[in-house]
Protein backbone atom coordinates (compact mmCIF):
# COMPACT_ATOMS: atom_id res chain seq x y z
CA UNK A 1 0.00 0.00 0.00
CA UNK A 2 1.24 3.52 -1.05
CA UNK A 3 1.85 5.86 1.37
CA UNK A 4 -0.41 8.84 1.13
CA UNK A 5 1.01 12.34 1.50
CA UNK A 6 0.67 16.19 1.13
CA UNK A 7 1.78 18.33 -1.59
CA UNK A 8 2.08 21.86 -0.69
CA UNK A 9 1.57 24.40 -3.96
CA UNK A 10 1.88 27.63 -3.27
CA UNK A 11 3.63 30.55 -5.86
CA UNK A 12 2.38 34.08 -7.44
CA UNK A 13 -1.61 34.44 -8.79
CA UNK A 14 -2.00 33.19 -12.21
CA UNK A 15 1.35 31.05 -12.18
CA UNK A 16 -0.55 27.47 -12.72
CA UNK A 17 -0.58 26.24 -9.24
CA UNK A 18 -4.42 25.04 -9.43
CA UNK A 19 -3.86 23.15 -12.94
CA UNK A 20 -0.63 21.33 -11.65
CA UNK A 21 -2.46 20.68 -8.18
CA UNK A 22 -5.62 18.93 -9.74
CA UNK A 23 -3.88 17.14 -11.98
CA UNK A 24 -1.26 15.72 -9.74
CA UNK A 25 -4.91 15.04 -7.28
CA UNK A 26 -6.45 13.22 -10.37
CA UNK A 27 -3.18 10.97 -10.79
CA UNK A 28 -2.86 10.37 -7.39
CA UNK A 29 -6.36 10.11 -6.43
CA UNK A 30 -5.82 12.66 -3.72
CA UNK A 31 -8.08 15.52 -2.34
CA UNK A 32 -7.40 19.08 -4.22
CA UNK A 33 -8.01 22.15 -1.61
CA UNK A 34 -7.78 25.50 -3.31
CA UNK A 35 -7.41 28.04 -0.04
CA UNK A 36 -7.29 30.82 -3.15
CA UNK A 37 -11.04 30.22 -3.88
CA UNK A 38 -11.95 30.47 -0.10
CA UNK A 39 -10.31 33.76 0.32
CA UNK A 40 -12.36 34.80 -2.68
CA UNK A 41 -16.17 33.21 -1.57
CA UNK A 42 -15.14 35.41 1.98
CA UNK A 43 -14.12 38.57 -0.12
CA UNK A 44 -17.53 37.47 -2.52
CA UNK A 45 -19.46 37.45 1.16
CA UNK A 46 -18.50 41.30 2.19
CA UNK A 47 -19.06 42.34 -1.31
CA UNK A 48 -22.71 41.61 -1.46
CA UNK A 49 -22.64 43.00 2.04
CA UNK A 50 -21.39 46.31 0.64
CA UNK A 51 -23.44 46.51 -2.59
CA UNK A 52 -26.42 46.17 -0.88
CA UNK A 53 -24.99 49.24 1.25
CA UNK A 54 -25.05 46.83 4.89
CA UNK A 55 -20.97 47.88 5.17
CA UNK A 56 -18.59 50.62 4.13
CA UNK A 57 -16.37 49.70 1.35
CA UNK A 58 -13.20 47.87 2.37
CA UNK A 59 -10.03 48.22 2.27
CA UNK A 60 -6.69 47.24 4.24
CA UNK A 61 -7.06 49.75 7.18
CA UNK A 62 -10.73 49.32 7.66
CA UNK A 63 -11.20 45.68 8.75
CA UNK A 64 -13.24 45.64 11.30
CA UNK A 65 -16.88 45.25 9.09
CA UNK A 66 -15.67 41.96 7.95
CA UNK A 67 -14.27 40.55 10.50
CA UNK A 68 -17.52 41.15 12.14
CA UNK A 69 -19.49 39.32 9.39
CA UNK A 70 -17.11 35.87 9.81
CA UNK A 71 -19.61 34.09 12.11
CA UNK A 72 -22.30 34.02 8.98
CA UNK A 73 -19.78 32.89 6.47
CA UNK A 74 -19.76 29.25 6.23
CA UNK A 75 -17.25 27.57 2.99
CA UNK A 76 -17.41 24.01 1.39
CA UNK A 77 -16.56 22.17 -1.56
CA UNK A 78 -18.93 20.46 -3.96
CA UNK A 79 -18.31 18.08 -6.90
CA UNK A 80 -19.54 19.09 -10.01
CA UNK A 81 -19.59 17.53 -13.50
CA UNK A 82 -17.02 20.20 -14.09
CA UNK A 83 -14.73 19.77 -11.44
CA UNK A 84 -14.33 21.46 -7.98
CA UNK A 85 -16.84 24.01 -7.35
CA UNK A 86 -16.40 26.43 -3.96
CA UNK A 87 -19.78 27.05 -2.04
CA UNK A 88 -20.87 30.06 0.32
CA UNK A 89 -23.62 29.26 2.71
CA UNK A 90 -24.61 26.50 0.61
CA UNK A 91 -24.80 28.25 -2.66
CA UNK A 92 -22.30 27.20 -5.69
CA UNK A 93 -20.39 30.71 -6.51
CA UNK A 94 -17.87 29.22 -8.75
CA UNK A 95 -18.23 31.46 -11.36
CA UNK A 96 -18.89 34.64 -9.33
CA UNK A 97 -15.79 34.69 -7.48
CA UNK A 98 -13.35 33.95 -10.82
CA UNK A 99 -13.63 37.69 -11.41
CA UNK A 100 -10.71 40.56 -10.87
CA UNK A 101 -12.56 42.22 -8.76
CA UNK A 102 -12.99 39.85 -6.61
CA UNK A 103 -9.50 39.12 -6.74
CA UNK A 104 -8.37 41.73 -5.99
CA UNK A 105 -10.56 42.31 -2.93
CA UNK A 106 -9.97 38.82 -2.09
CA UNK A 107 -6.03 39.74 -1.78
CA UNK A 108 -6.99 42.75 0.45
CA UNK A 109 -8.74 40.89 2.85
CA UNK A 110 -6.13 38.46 3.14
CA UNK A 111 -3.91 40.56 4.96
CA UNK A 112 -6.66 40.94 7.60
CA UNK A 113 -5.27 38.69 10.55
CA UNK A 114 -8.77 37.62 11.48
CA UNK A 115 -9.55 36.59 8.59
CA UNK A 116 -6.77 34.41 7.85
CA UNK A 117 -7.18 32.46 11.19
CA UNK A 118 -10.45 32.12 10.34
CA UNK A 119 -9.56 30.40 7.04
CA UNK A 120 -6.49 28.57 8.28
CA UNK A 121 -8.11 26.69 11.01
CA UNK A 122 -10.24 25.57 8.28
CA UNK A 123 -7.42 24.48 6.15
CA UNK A 124 -5.41 22.84 8.49
CA UNK A 125 -8.46 20.60 9.69
CA UNK A 126 -8.97 19.85 5.92
CA UNK A 127 -4.94 19.08 5.73
CA UNK A 128 -5.28 16.66 8.86
CA UNK A 129 -6.55 13.80 6.50
CA UNK A 130 -3.55 12.79 4.59
CA UNK A 131 -3.76 12.53 0.89
CA UNK A 132 -4.33 16.08 -0.12
CA UNK A 133 -3.16 18.61 -2.51
CA UNK A 134 -3.55 22.08 -1.31
CA UNK A 135 -2.69 25.27 -3.37
CA UNK A 136 -2.45 28.57 -2.19
CA UNK A 137 0.22 31.07 -1.14
CA UNK A 138 1.22 29.92 2.63
CA UNK A 139 0.22 26.39 2.61
CA UNK A 140 4.47 25.44 3.06
CA UNK A 141 5.00 28.02 5.11
CA UNK A 142 1.83 27.93 7.58
CA UNK A 143 -1.31 25.90 6.65
CA UNK A 144 0.74 22.82 6.48
CA UNK A 145 4.54 22.99 6.99
CA UNK A 146 5.34 19.58 7.54
CA UNK A 147 3.49 18.26 3.93
CA UNK A 148 5.80 15.96 2.31
CA UNK A 149 6.37 17.70 -0.93
CA UNK A 150 6.19 21.91 -1.37
CA UNK A 151 6.26 23.06 -4.72
CA UNK A 152 6.91 26.95 -5.34
CA UNK A 153 5.92 28.16 -8.86
CA UNK A 154 6.77 31.10 -10.26
CA UNK A 155 7.11 32.54 -13.68
CA UNK A 156 7.47 36.13 -15.21
CA UNK A 157 5.10 38.83 -14.18
CA UNK A 158 4.76 39.19 -18.00
CA UNK A 159 4.02 34.67 -18.81
CA UNK A 160 1.18 35.70 -15.95
CA UNK A 161 -0.51 38.43 -17.31
CA UNK A 162 -0.64 37.06 -21.08
CA UNK A 163 -1.96 33.73 -19.45
CA UNK A 164 -4.72 35.66 -17.01
CA UNK A 165 -5.45 38.01 -20.40
CA UNK A 166 -6.25 35.04 -22.47
CA UNK A 167 -8.34 32.78 -20.00
CA UNK A 168 -10.17 36.37 -19.48
CA UNK A 169 -10.78 37.10 -22.97
CA UNK A 170 -11.99 33.25 -23.70
CA UNK A 171 -14.69 33.69 -20.97
CA UNK A 172 -15.83 36.75 -22.74
CA UNK A 173 -14.65 40.03 -20.53
CA UNK A 174 -13.81 43.12 -21.85
CA UNK A 175 -10.18 44.17 -20.77
CA UNK A 176 -6.38 45.18 -22.08
CA UNK A 177 -3.37 42.85 -21.26
CA UNK A 178 -2.53 46.76 -20.03
CA UNK A 179 -4.79 46.52 -17.59
CA UNK A 180 -4.16 43.10 -16.25
CA UNK A 181 -0.98 43.12 -15.86
CA UNK A 182 -1.27 46.59 -13.95
CA UNK A 183 -3.73 44.75 -11.55
CA UNK A 184 -1.39 42.08 -11.33
CA UNK A 185 1.48 43.69 -10.05
CA UNK A 186 -0.65 44.94 -7.32
CA UNK A 187 -2.06 42.14 -6.30
CA UNK A 188 2.06 40.62 -6.36
CA UNK A 189 2.88 43.57 -4.00
CA UNK A 190 0.11 42.85 -1.22
CA UNK A 191 0.28 38.72 -1.59
CA UNK A 192 3.93 39.02 -0.91
CA UNK A 193 4.63 42.39 1.38
CA UNK A 194 1.34 42.02 4.22
CA UNK A 195 2.82 41.28 7.26
CA UNK A 196 0.67 37.87 8.38
CA UNK A 197 1.57 34.86 6.21
CA UNK A 198 3.11 36.67 3.20
CA UNK A 199 3.62 34.60 -0.64
CA UNK A 200 7.50 33.35 0.00
CA UNK A 201 8.69 29.98 -0.66
CA UNK A 202 9.50 27.64 2.71
CA UNK A 203 12.80 26.98 2.87
CA UNK A 204 12.45 23.06 1.80
CA UNK A 205 10.11 23.70 -1.26
CA UNK A 206 11.26 22.96 -4.30
CA UNK A 207 10.97 25.96 -6.92
CA UNK A 208 9.69 25.98 -10.50
O1 LIG B 1 -4.90 32.05 -5.77
P1 LIG B 1 -6.02 33.10 -5.93
O2 LIG B 1 -5.74 34.12 -6.99
O3 LIG B 1 -7.35 32.46 -6.12
O4 LIG B 1 -6.05 33.85 -4.51
C1 LIG B 1 -6.81 35.03 -4.31
C2 LIG B 1 -6.19 35.86 -3.19
O5 LIG B 1 -6.35 35.19 -1.93
C3 LIG B 1 -4.69 36.09 -3.32
O6 LIG B 1 -4.41 37.28 -4.04
C4 LIG B 1 -4.20 36.18 -1.89
C5 LIG B 1 -5.20 35.37 -1.11
N1 LIG B 1 -4.68 34.07 -0.69
C6 LIG B 1 -3.92 34.03 0.45
O7 LIG B 1 -3.65 35.08 1.04
N2 LIG B 1 -3.49 32.84 0.96
C7 LIG B 1 -3.78 31.69 0.34
N3 LIG B 1 -3.35 30.54 0.86
C8 LIG B 1 -4.52 31.71 -0.87
C9 LIG B 1 -4.96 32.92 -1.37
Amino acid sequence: LMKRIIIAIDGYSSCGKSTIAKALAKHAGYTYVDTGAMYRATALYAFRMNANGIVEPMNGSNSSNIVEMLKDIHIGFIQTPEGQHVTLNGEDVESQIRTLEIGNLASQISTIKEVRAFLVAQQQAMGAQKGIVMDGRDIGTVILPNAEVKIFLTASPEARAKRRYEELIAKGVEITYEQVYEEMVQRDSNDTNRSVAPCVPAEDAIIL
